[in-house]
């Protein structure tokens, strides 16, 4: 499907590409527990909503093919395990989403042999990688119906393969739009301080073969306003029940401008990334990064050595700037608190099937 891959499980190993180092070294790391894991979760060596949830899932399935004495203490291992991974990064409900279904199949009373539950742990975290993808596929298909033939995107942050194990989610959209014969062009955020759009976004899009053009975090309004851009589309790590959406710091700005200029704003995500238990914004937690993001590249200061700075690694856009939310189940509209309430349910009863 896509060349590259961030994730993969080989021979009960979990090989994860390197995202801290792209685009000019191309370095795979082999995991081998759930420490490992969530380690590489909170560095982001592996990053994105769905990658995490993917990635975390994948941790349990290592601690599962470890020798156990028994069902008993292995369940109560994994559950630990779980523990660890959830508390990895707090703003992206994907990793609890994803942990918590590995963990309800570790419950199951009925298995009583390590053998068993070893097999099902690891079918499970293959099954939300694949839905995962498949999701993807299909909210690229869904969103095709909203863009005219010439299309111009801004984008921010990383939401392509890299990002959601495979195809991407807003990255995803985009790329349905240019296998489906669209003249398609992006204007890429560059997304300080992390640089996901200029490094990660940027080289993806290469890989793609469709055209881009990096901007400055802050010249989204100079393009709004002066580049013809049909559409602002951005991932999520967490959609609030309200709609209410936690994504990487910059989008509350880039919402705001594209209601300036009447550019429709559209959050992209699969329906795991929509926490209905959480009632609005104000209940996600936002999680706070090194202030060193900031201030230094690498080892090398930027700032004055020491400056004081404020790293919010997300913030929150209130529903009223956000157009709609495309799903793999359709597109919720407003008011958010009933078409997405359906979404989750319309998932629940059918997800779509998974596409490897
Ligand atoms: O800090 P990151 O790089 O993990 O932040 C990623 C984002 O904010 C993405 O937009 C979001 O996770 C959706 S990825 C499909």
């Amino acid at each position: 499907m896509t060349p590259y891959r961030a994730i993969e499980w080989k021979n009960d190993r979990l090989i994860l590409l390197d995202q801290r180092l792209l685009p000019h070294q191309t370095v795979y790391v082999t995991l081998r527990d759930a420490a490992g894991v969530a380690e590489a979760i909170q560095n982001m060596t592996i990053r994105g909503a769905p990658a995490i949830g993917a990635a975390a899932a994948y941790g349990l399935a290592l601690e599962a093919v470890k020798p156990w004495p028994d069902a008993r203490t292995m369940q109560e291992g994994l559950k630990v395990s779980g523990t660890a991974l959830i508390a990895a990064r707090p703003t992206a409900i994907n990793l609890a989403w994803a942990v918590n279904r590995v963990l309800a199949v570790n419950q199951n009373p009925v298995i009583t042999t390590p053998e068993l539950l070893r097999e099902k742990i690891v079918a499970e975290a293959d099954a939300i990688a694949n839905l995962e993808i498949a999701n993807n596929i299909q909210i690229g298909l869904n969103a095709l119906e909203l863009w005219p033939q010439e299309v111009t995107f801004l984008h921010h942050c990383n939401t392509g393969a890299l990002a959601t194990v495979d195809y991407g989610t807003a990255l995803g959209v985009i790329r349905a739009a240019h296998d489906h014969g669209k003249k398609v062009f992006v204007y890429v955020d560059e997304t300080r301080p992390r640089l996901q759009g200029a490094r990660l976004t940027a080289w993806e899009l290469d890989q793609l073969g469709i055209p881009y053009k990096i901007i400055a975090d802050g010249a989204s309004g100079y393009v709004m306003r002066n580049c013809g851009v049909t559409a602002v589309t951005v991932g999520c790590d967490r959609v609030a029940a309200n709609g209410d959406t936690a994504n990487k710091i910059g989008t509350y700005n880039l919402a705001i401008v594209a209601r300036a200029h009447q550019v429709p704003c559209y959050v992209v995500g699969p329906t795991s990334t929509v926490d209905l238990n959480t009632p609005n914004g104000a209940a996600i937690p936002i999680e706070e990064r090194d202030p060193e993001e900031i201030t230094k590249i690498g080892s090398q200061w930027l700032a004055p050595s020491g400056a004081p700075a404020f790293n919010p690694a997300f913030d929150i856009t209130p529903a009223e700037y956000i157009t709609g939310i495309i799903t793999e189940q359709g597109i919720a509209a407003p008011p958010f608190e009933q078409s997405l309430r359906e979404m989750v349910e319309k998932a629940q009863r059918n997800p779509v099937a998974n596409g490897e």
